[in-house]
């Protein structure tokens, strides 16, 4: 929202956004010598954390709208019921044929015993969203067994049990065969179902039957759902890391991520549980797994496309050190380590590499520029450092461009940090992931976190936090403006340190209104709808205006770390040449403020944007995406100050032309 302030007065006197909201304080000057130039503010600065949780992956941004589309899951049939149209008849059957297809060993017998319409039908995700006039491509893998052959109806059927869309396929081959067919959907429907019934007398195998919308990001057939990736191409993130998160650990070794398990044909992707699945007693999700139909080389793309820099997390021969534990002898980890080299390979290599070939096969012949990975999720203690430092020499050896990210653990201080960063900064590792899920408190207390770290010591990537409203882990935890405030509040003290900052994610990125494990989340959605949390706006906000340079904003001399509840940073963006300003009051009054700068001459052009809400309980929701949205409102600057009012419990972005 960009309101156009032609007649703003602004030096002199303080401009009043909210006239009928007096301050109550004298006015306070804060100081920007934008001349003084503390930290270079990396590209990467703000980023994007992915994991498969809370259906972020399928049943979220992975468009395929049919669940269990191979009969892989535990109880083969789940999310599939028998249907029978009237006077029809007929029976299902589940087979195995593992010796020939391992990957993808079950199917569907279905025999039909007349013309009348027996068969399938999937419930979706928590049904499928359907939209009118958007056009759905269907595929399915078959198999005729019996002569004559059946035909195969397809329906899209709404909540009313209405026909919304249909085609015909004929599958006649008595060998597998891949079949497609697109058809326009009449209606929009939330909650559709897939009916697939066999017509005639006779008996047909079925596998991978799939259904996607083709408004795919990109048009991608098989690709990913369009305003899922457009929200976070809105971030312009710096960079995705990507799986996860405890993915990449699982829960035992067996169910850890396992990257070339999830490129080429998406038949042979071995779909295994999702880890999140048992996880939470109080959030089952027996339904959830991973179809891995969004796999390497799909996130990878989807950096590409969105400009982030890739950044992959592998497995380093631990299973998730909050369930089993299990781990892969120091004898036995050359092949966890061999997976890293390769997908360097497969990233980077040459086309005549045995991996680059593999990505140029895939139709992505150019090198993905991968420079930085990270070995092992959240680990920590001896065993952890013993398996990292394995990786890390062959990385270093092969490839010695490349980055390295290691874990400090998953709390932000106590025993397990102090061990874990005692040994990280001896070894002078690249990058030490940093992960914090505290109240909203922590968030502000702790803006001084990295004041004092070393500043030549390893950098760091704050690689997963967000504020609790209630606890961690707590299923009550609210998306408020209350948590993103705090959050706002917190980034000023990456920011004032970007020099040791250099990356930071909110986490986790994804969640289904239906399907969610974990909350808080940055952006939640139905099957048809959207929208971003308070907490999403201050990762744009920081996104859109990180700037390249932080500059010292003070007030009496000293950081704005919380004083009368604001905290501030700043930078110069030397592409736009453009000053700005970041400032949080979360005082439950407005504040006057002025902003006087030395160092740089201000041109004439200034915006103010304002992320704001008099409620701290405030939340975003599907009915009403925008009740807390940014709004910005364009003025003119005279001399070298600006003066306003901050409004109560406001994050205030600044930007003035120099
Ligand atoms: O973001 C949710 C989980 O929190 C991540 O999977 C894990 O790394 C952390 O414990």
């Amino acid at each position: 929202m960009k309101i156009k302030l032609s007649a703003f007065i602004l030096f002199g006197c303080a401009f009043c956004l909210h006239a009928f909201s007096q301050p109550n304080n004298a006015e306070k000057v804060y100081t920007i010598d934008a001349a003084k130039i503390k930290a270079h503010v990396q590209p990467t600065m703000y980023g994007i954390f992915f994991e498969d949780i809370n259906m972020a992956g399928d049943g979220g941004v992975y468009a395929e709208l049919v669940k269990n589309r191979s009969f892989e899951f535990a109880a083969p049939l789940m999310g599939w019921d028998e249907v029978k149209d009237k006077g029809s008849d007929g029976s299902i059957l589940i087979l195995n044929r593992t010796a020939e297809s391992p990957d993808n060993p079950r199917f569907i017998r279905v025999n039909s015993k007349s013309e009348a319409g027996y068969g399938l039908i999937n419930e979706g995700f928590h049904g499928m969203g359907i939209k009118k006039d958007n056009r759905y491509n269907f595929s399915v893998l078959a198999k005729s067994v019996t002569t004559p052959t059946v035909s195969l109806q397809i329906e899209l059927v709404n909540s009313r049990g209405e026909v919304i869309g249909s085609a015909t396929v004929e599958p006649s081959s008595k060998q597998w065969k891949k079949y497609t067919t697109s058809f326009l959907a009449t209606e929009t429907e939330p909650k559709a179902k897939l009916r697939i019934l066999v017509k005639g007398a006779g008996t047909v195998d079925l596998d991978m039957i799939s259904l996607f919308p083709q408004d795919t990001w990109k048009q991608r057939p098989g690709g990913l759902r369009e305003d899922l990736v457009q929200k976070l191409a809105d971030l312009k993130p710096g960079f995705l890391r990507f799986p996860g998160g405890c993915i990449v650990e699982g829960r035992e070794l067996e169910t850890r991520y396992q990257w070339k398990r999830t490129i080429g044909d998406i038949a042979s992707r071995k779909m295994i549980v999702n880890r999140w699945n048992t996880e939470f007693a109080h959030r089952p999700s027996p339904d959830y797994y991973q179809s891995f139909g969004l796999g390497f080389l799909e996130y990878f793309e989807l950096a590409e496309d969105i400009g982030a820099s890739p950044l992959p997390i592998i497995n380093c021969g631990m299973a998730c050190q909050f369930n089993t534990c299990e781990l892969v002898p120091l004898d036995e980890l050359e092949p966890y380590v061999q997976d890293a080299l390769d997908l360097v390979e497969f990233a980077n290599g040459d086309i005549n590499t045995k991996w680059g070939k593999k990505r140029a096969a895939l139709g992505h012949p150019k090198p993905f520029n991968l420079k930085i990975m990270g070995i092992g999720n959240e680990q920590w203690g001896p065993q952890y450092f013993e398996r990292y430092l394995i990786f890390e020499k062959a990385i270093r050896a092969k490839y010695p461009y490349m980055k390295l990210v290691a874990s400090d653990g998953p709390f932000p201080g106590g025993d397990i940090f102090n061990y874990s960063d005692k040994i990280l900064r001896s070894r002078k590792t690249d990058f030490i992931d940093e992960h914090y899920y505290n109240s909203p408190d922590w968030f502000m207390k702790n803006v001084t976190r990295y004041d004092h770290y070393d500043r030549k010591g390893p950098k760091i990537f704050a690689g997963e936090y967000a504020a609790q409203s209630v606890t961690t882990g707590s299923p009550k935890n609210k998306n408020d403006w209350r948590c993103a405030m705090a959050e706002a509040a917190f980034m000023t003290g990456l920011e004032r340190n970007a020099d040791v900052v250099n990356m930071a994610s909110y986490a986790p990125l994804f969640a289904h209104v239906e399907g969610w494990q974990w909350t808080p989340d940055l952006i939640w959605f139905d099957n048809l709808r959207s929208f971003g949390t308070p907490s999403y706006y201050v990762q744009q906000l920081y996104s859109l205006n990180k700037g390249t340079d932080v500059v010292p904003v003070t007030l009496n001399n000293e950081a704005v770390t919380g004083q009368d509840g604001c905290y501030a940073s700043a930078a110069l963006d030397n592409v736009k040449h453009e000053l700005i300003i970041k400032i949080v009051n979360t005082n439950q009054h407005p504040q006057k403020a002025d902003f006087v700068w030395q160092g740089v001459k201000a041109g004439e052009n200034g915006s103010l944007t304002v992320l704001q809400s008099d409620d701290p309980e405030q939340v975003n929701s599907l009915d009403e995406p925008k009740a807390i949205q940014p709004a910005t409102i364009e003025f003119t600057v005279s001399g070298n100050h600006v003066a306003l009012v901050l409004k109560k419990y406001s994050f205030n972005v600044i930007r003035v032309k120099i």
